[in-house]
């Protein structure tokens, strides 16, 4: 195999960013580019533009074999890949924008030596076809073509890259699928090739399915509130059957970031345009929006009433472990709570929410107590490690009512009750009757 070879990574986000170093890791010659100046300036000075653990020392140990620029030509000029690695972005009706692919299918050129473009992008299925037929049209017909979804998490990006589940490869002709397939040589996991329609649906279905997962069990825990069951123990045992898995049952507040919200609207869309109305998925959707909103509603309840009262919401970010506050459902309770008369105060060790509504309206304190201060209640909205450890008998005792509703089932009640607060969860019942 003709290892190493020179790729160029279009996009510097999470995805492209990732495979780059992952790439450069493997002993390829990557060049990542960018439109953004300023992500490739603090590139250059050795800064990653985002929270990713282990990203930035990747970057740092393969710096003679990965560059970066603002010049889509330079980066061209050596690349016998192009992996293309741009946000799609959803629209209004929920298909995904790919504006930003197209911009970097135009500025391939003929003159390159290139081999094979790599759609890396989550794209609705049929996308790759389009691709093909504008790389025919630009006289780019010797170049093969693959898809080859992504399917890491934030937080653990590297780690997912470098041992992945599978390694998916889509590609009209045989030759392209083996060519890309060897990029991934000394990665140790099964690579499954199929055509390019597939493996654009692999990617979809994937999300959809952990995003049904999350939210099936989201409902599960709203029927054990409702009938005096306990979520975490039934969600342990069922996930023990190997059929179904332990993974993704952990009941919440719905899930937010990057990937699922934006994936199952793109799915759906993807559906209804070619005929299909998804209606599970629908329902998925659906029922993942009204979660926060459920919780304001409980937490309401049990309030009396949210006009004049603080709640301190504690993590911000869509998961912990991340400085991401894509799609976080924190932004729908504090934005519920704002409409209902309440007054926000707000605690995260990482996120740093943007001068924008609801968070110009939330007061944002440097500790978890800090922000507990004075409050009638606290939300545990991200299952961040430190409120694990928070001193909770002290937080009780500064608040002005001791009533802790924790959304991510993060706490021990029992010890919670001990230290003086009135407990509510996600999945079990606030006041036990038995
Ligand atoms: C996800 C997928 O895991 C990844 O494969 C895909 O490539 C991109 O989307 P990510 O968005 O980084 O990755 O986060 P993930 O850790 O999967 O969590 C997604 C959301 O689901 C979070 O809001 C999380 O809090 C929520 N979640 C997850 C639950 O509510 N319960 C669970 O049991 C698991």
């Amino acid at each position: 195999i003709d290892i190493p070879r020179n790729i160029a990574v279009f996009g510097a986000g999470y995805i492209g960013l990732v495979t780059g170093a992952c790439f450069a890791q493997l002993g390829h010659r990557v060049v990542v580019r960018d439109i953004q100046p300023e992500r490739i300036r603090m590139l250059h000075s050795g800064e990653v533009p985002f929270f990713e653990p282990g990203l930035g020392d990747l970057i740092a140990q393969n710096k003679e074999r990965l560059s970066f620029t603002l010049d889509a030509r330079e980066a061209l000029r050596d690349a016998e890949a192009v992996y293309v690695c741009v946000d799609t972005p959803p629209t209004a009706s929920g298909d995904a924008d790919l504006s930003r692919i197209w911009s970097v299918v135009d500025a391939l050129e003929a003159t390159s030596p290139l081999v094979a473009v790599v759609v890396k992008s989550t794209v609705p299925v049929g996308t790759g076809a389009r691709v093909r037929a504008a790389l025919d049209e630009a006289g780019l017909g010797h170049v093969g073509y693959a898809s080859n979804p992504e399917f890491t998490a934030e937080g653990r990006a590297v780690e997912d890259f470098l041992h992945p589940d599978r390694v998916v490869i889509g590609a009209s002709d045989e030759a392209t699928a083996h060519w890309v397939r060897d990029l991934y040589d000394g990665i140790g996991a099964p690579v499954e090739i199929m055509d390019v329609a597939s493996a654009e649906m692999v990617k979809l279905a994937s999300n959809a399915l952990l995003a049904t997962k999350i939210t099936f069990i989201n409902e599960i825990a709203a029927v054990c509130e409702a009938t005096g069951a306990d979520i975490r123990r039934v969600s342990r045992a069922v996930g023990m059957d190997h059929r179904l898995g332990p993974h993704f049952l952990h009941a919440g507040l719905g899930y937010g970031g990057s990937c699922f919200p934006k994936d199952t609207r793109a799915l759906r869309a993807m559906a209804s345009n070619s005929g299909y109305p998804f209606q599970l998925l629908n329902a998925v959707i659906e029922v993942n929006e009204l979660q926060p909103r459920r919780a304001v509603q409980r937490l309401k309840e049990e309030l009396g009433g949210l006009r004049g009262r603080r709640v301190a919401l504690l993590g911000l970010t869509f998961k912990p472990g991340t400085d991401d506050m894509r799609e976080a459902p924190s932004a729908v309770i504090a934005s519920r709570l704002l409409a209902e008369g309440a007054e926000v105060t707000g605690w995260d060790p990482m996120g740093r929410p943007g001068p924008v509504e609801p968070w110009t309206s939330v007061t944002r304190h440097a500790s978890p107590l800090e922000a507990v201060t004075g409050a009638d209640a606290a939300i545990v909205v991200t299952e961040w490690p430190e409120l694990r450890a928070a001193d909770w008998p002290t937080a009780a005792r500064r608040m002005r009512r001791p009533l802790l509703f924790d959304g991510r089932n993060l706490l021990d009640p029992a010890t919670l009750s001990q230290a003086g607060f009135t407990y509510m969860s996600v999945g079990r019942a606030t006041r036990p009757t038995a």
